[in-house]
């Protein structure tokens, strides 16, 4: 069996190499790529011993360069057997001393070659896994009597899986070739076992290519900006990147920018909210070629809300908030929180999203209220303003009843009924005649009396004196009754 190589491999050989070999596959640890490869490893009873452990060495070297774990190349191994057997999943392993140690340790299963029952086992684990992360089933198999696995690789690969396949021994070749995913030159290797370290590299580039990271991602959005990140693949010197975006109704220009070789990511601007975008990046490099990447993504809605709350008709007992601007289409309900300030219990009314005023009654007279609007948007975001507002000062109760009752000249009793809650007492105000000069004007006197008065008696009043009560609250002065003394007059004439 030594040298003895299918066509496939030769054909590869054959084929100019791009010189990507040495960007590809580094010394360091290849952080290219991010996918699932599950390998599905023979270990029935015809793989001999030697031929296992050959393949168990061919999968290290294979994995070694690249990066493990999530974010990175995440590596599965289910043996074929009899009964199929999961040595360990794609989450084990994020290091490669621990993979290398796990695919040491690994016990061949013997028995039959049960592939079919291994392919469900592995359709289960692919499914459970990131849909948007590329996977690779790895096949390692001595290519003898596998059993019919059409069907399932049928779907494995209808679910988006590519399969790659090593086969140790000159076998069932059609089988193979049914199974893999095209392209078959790089996808399928029949080699002697001895000679499998001759195509670890190919398999390798193979598996790169179907899992290099090469997308374009959104990682932060706004209603105004997208961050767009990308797995670098140039540095300054080796190249730069072309950024071209632009609506998908292509409601305005394309705009482009270059961004340097050692970008990873960029931040597209002045967008318009909720619009669908596609954005399109273009490695330029004079020493590869490389694909364009594209991303399609949607801003978010506007930030709804208030930006304008206001109060009007403020009455003793109610306060108008109104709000703008009306965003129905974004805007669910609002909620009116309100409160006297700072310590008052908070109320809240919800008002549908169409509404933009509310009158609020039962306040407090005289009192500071903070009133709050609260814009729940249909996206589930919340956005509110408060303001304060003051609601007016009691009417105060007037004077209910005011008698001018003439005593004798210049002398009046006066008598009143006032509404006594609350009442602090009276303010009496009235003319009086001036004692140093008839000829010049009367002075006014005024007088306080408790709340406990109903009257009294006033002198000295000047010729047609004004009288005026006041009742006096403790938030202030109310209403009074003046009356003007008229027979005054009547007793000079
Ligand atoms: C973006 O959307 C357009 C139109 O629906 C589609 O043709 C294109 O394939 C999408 N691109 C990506 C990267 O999804
Ligand atoms: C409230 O809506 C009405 C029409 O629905 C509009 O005329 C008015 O200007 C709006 N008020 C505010 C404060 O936006």
């Amino acid at each position: 069996m030594r040298g003895f190589l299918l066509r496939c491999v030769l054909l590869w050989a054959t084929l100019p190499r791009s010189n990507t070999q040495s960007t590809v596959v580094p010394a360091t640890a290849l952080n290219c790529c991010e996918g699932d490869v599950l390998i599905l490893l023979d270990s029935s009873g015809s793989v001999t011993n030697y031929e296992f452990l050959r393949l168990l060495q061919f999968s290290t070297s294979l994995l070694r360069p690249f990066s493990l774990g999530s974010g990175h190349v995440r590596v599965g191994l289910l043996q074929v057997g009899t009964n199929p057997n999961l040595e360990f999943g794609l989450d084990v392993h994020n290091n490669q001393e621990s993979l290398h140690k796990a695919l040491q340790s690994v016990r061949q299963l013997q028995g039959d070659t049960n592939t079919e029952a291994a392919l469900r086992v592995a359709q289960g684990l692919l499914k459970k896994t990131d849909e948007n992360v590329p996977k690779v089933l790895l096949w390692l198999t001595d290519g003898v009597q596998p059993g019919d696995v059409d069907s399932a690789m049928g779907e494995l690969k209808a679910q988006g899986v590519s399969v790659l396949a090593v086969s140790t021994v000159h076998g069932n070749y059609q089988v193979l070739q049914r199974a893999v995913t095209p392209p078959l030159e790089s996808h399928l290797y029949s080699v002697d076992i001895d000679n499998i370290d001759i195509i670890t590299e190919d398999m390798r580039e193979a598996i790169i290519k179907i899992i290099r990271a090469e997308r374009l991602r959104v990682v932060d959005l706004t209603s105004h900006s997208a961050v767009l990140q990308w797995r670098p693949v140039l540095n300054t010197d080796s190249g730069y990147y072309d950024i071209s975006y632009n609506s998908l109704q292509k409601t305005g220009p394309e705009t482009r920018r270059t961004l340097s070789g050692d970008s990873s990511w960029v931040e597209l601007t002045n967008l318009q909210p909720d619009t669908t975008y596609t954005a399109a990046l273009r490695p330029e490099s004079n020493q590869r070629l490389y694909n364009t990447l594209s991303v399609n993504f949607t801003t978010l809605p506007d930030v709804s809300g208030p930006t304008l709350v206001s109060v009007s008709d403020t009455g003793s007992h109610q306060i108008r908030v109104s709000w703008g601007p009306l965003q129905p289409a974004q805007v669910q309900r609002y909620t009116v929180e309100y409160g006297a300030f700072p310590s008052g219990e908070v109320h809240t009314v919800t008002l549908p999203g169409q509404q933009n005023s509310t009158l609020l009654t039962g306040l407090q007279p005289g009192t500071q209220y903070l009133v709050t609007v609260c814009a729940l948007q249909r996206n589930g975001k919340e956005r509110a303003m408060s303001v304060r507002a003051c609601t007016q000062d009691a009417a105060l109760p007037a004077l209910t009843d005011l008698q001018l009752i003439p005593v004798e000249h210049q002398e009046l009793q006066v008598a009143w009924h006032a509404n006594q809650e609350g009442l602090k007492g009276y303010w009496l105000s009235w003319e009086r005649e001036n004692s140093h000069s008839h000829t010049s004007k009367p002075s006014i006197s005024s007088v306080y009396l408790p709340a406990s008065s109903s009257s009294t008696r006033l002198m000295h009043l000047a010729p047609s004196s004004r009288v005026c009560v006041s009742p006096v609250y403790s938030s202030g002065r109310g209403e009074g009754l003046c009356c003007t003394e008229e027979r005054h007059t009547d007793w000079q004439n």
